[in-house]
């Protein structure tokens, strides 16, 4: 399968997710990262290795970068399949979320609805749930629509809150879950693993 990557931060999502394909245990190719931000460390990964990049919105100060329209005919052009959010902080646009249903997935690192939408992004996600007295936090994968963080739920991981944590501490167990349960979703994304419940929550079937 083809696979789109929506990066805006430091790609370590982007990298486990490539690795995987690159050893052939999720079977699909990276053909296209895109970004809001040229020079984070998701977009040098994509040029150490060779895949392509585009630019993604137009930045305001800048010529560079697609509209959305363009943005759809790229992809297309790529043959892109399926689309991973991953670290991306700019919201999806219309147009995108028609061209590929049920077609592109994020990752959140608290586990939803808990903890999700405008605002709750990076260290202020563990920070509030630190702040909450939660004992347990996660991450999520699901489905994207037009909102941050509200689409169908497809697959969860959880990690303890410890008594004395902080947002950095709280943020590394998370992420470290983060890239096993993305690189699992993709794997049965890329297998056709992933079937609909009649009331449109989307579940992941194990291999046999
Ligand atoms: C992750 O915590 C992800 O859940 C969130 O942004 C972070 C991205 O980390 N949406 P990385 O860029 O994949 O290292």
């Amino acid at each position: 399968k083809k696979l789109a990557v929506f990066v805006s931060g430091g790609g370590s999502n982007f990298r486990s997710i490539h690795v995987a394909t690159v050893r052939g245990s999720v079977n699909g190719d990276v053909v296209l990262l895109v970004t809001d931000k040229p020079d984070c460390g998701g977009a040098q990964h994509a040029r150490d290795h060779g895949i392509p990049l585009v630019i993604y919105p137009k930045a305001k100060s800048s010529s560079e970068g697609l509209s959305p329209d363009e943005l759809v005919t790229t992809l297309r052009e790529f043959g892109v399949e399926f689309i991973l959010l991953a670290g991306y902080l700019k919201l999806i646009p219309t147009e995108l979320i028609q061209a590929y249903p049920r077609s592109i997935l994020n990752i959140h690192p608290s586990l939803l609805p808990a903890f999700g939408g405008k605002g709750f992004y990076g260290l202020r996600v563990h920070t509030a749930v630190i702040a909450s007295g939660a004992r347990y936090s996660g991450a999520t994968i699901h489905f994207v629509d037009e909102h941050y963080d509200t689409g169908r739920i497809l697959a969860q991981r959880v990690v303890p809150v410890l008594a004395d944590d902080t947002p950095e501490r709280l943020a590394g167990r998370v992420l470290s879950e983060e890239h096993k349960l993305y690189t699992q979703a993709v794997e049965a994304l890329c297998e056709g693993r992933i079937s609909w419940r009649d009331d449109g929550v989307p579940l992941i079937q194990s291999r046999d």
